[in-house]
């Protein structure tokens, strides 16, 4: 069976991952402050958008208009689509994710029914797994989140807020339960910080088993497999 592939935006990424995410696949985009989560993840969303693929972006951290007009600099008109009715954007608590958890979709399911969003990003998955206090219940919502985004056909991302670059810090309940995992870097060596793209873990594909040079140009997020980056 051919796995139908969903393209993550991000250029260079998707000839590196068979074409890109798996579609409804659920992956995480970790990183520490300001490695570039919330620009990978508006870049798989536009990606969507600019094929007419409705999309849905919540977030905890973000204020709208501040992410609206960060995300212009990139040329990507968040407004544009949102009056087109194929995008929203959610500002959330995390306890108000919880409860879509526990009404199994409520007013998030709602919307993802109204626009037919087939791509869709919580970022970051942090500050909502900080509600769950021991592994198991972190694991028990992890699940039931992933079910809610199975059950809405989706492919998401979820972004993970990340400082330590060796023990990367993601709860262990999602690095077990996600399809994917990207790490990004943006690590100071000799006085000079560089970024990088690591592709940790990507179910039913083949991953390049090294850690690829990144760059946040005019346009967004670049790859270039062909610089190996050595921390
Ligand atoms: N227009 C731009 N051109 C190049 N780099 C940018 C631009 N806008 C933001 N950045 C870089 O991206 C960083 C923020 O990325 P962001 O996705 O918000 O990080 P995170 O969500 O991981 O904290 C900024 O600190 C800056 O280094
Ligand atoms: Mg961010």
């Amino acid at each position: 069976m051919v796995i139908k592939r969903v393209s993550t935006g991000i250029a260079g990424l998707d000839p590196l991952i068979s074409g890109g995410f798996k579609a409804n696949s659920v992956n995480l985009v970790g990183g520490g402050a300001g490695s570039g989560k919330s620009i990978f993840a508006t870049q798989f969303i536009v990606e969507g958008l600019k094929k007419n693929e409705p999309g849905i972006y919540i977030t905890f951290e973000e204020k709208k208009e501040k992410v609206y007009e960060d995300m212009l600099q990139f040329g990507w008109d968040l407004k544009k689509y949102e009056d087109k009715g194929i995008f929203v954007f959610l500002e959330y608590s995390p306890e108000q994710v919880k409860k879509i958890l526990t009404e199994g979709g409520g007013i998030v399911e709602s919307i993802i029914e109204k626009i037919k969003a087939k791509r869709l990003v919580i970022d970051s998955i942090t500050s909502f797994s900080l509600l769950y206090e021991d592994e198991l219940t972190k694991k028990e919502a992890a699940l039931a989140l992933f079910e809610l985004i199975d059950k809405w056909n989706c492919t998401g991302i979820l972004t993970s807020e990340d400082e330590s670059r060796d023990s990367h810090t993601i709860t262990a309940a999602m690095e077990f339960e996600v399809d994917g995992i990207v790490l990004i870097y943006h690590v100071k060596k000799k006085g000079v910080r560089h970024r990088a793209m690591e592709i940790l873990k990507m179910r039913g594909t083949k991953i390049p088993e090294k850690t690829i040079s990144m760059e946040i140009t005019s346009k967004g997020i670049k790859i270039n497999p062909k610089k190996i980056i050595e921390f």
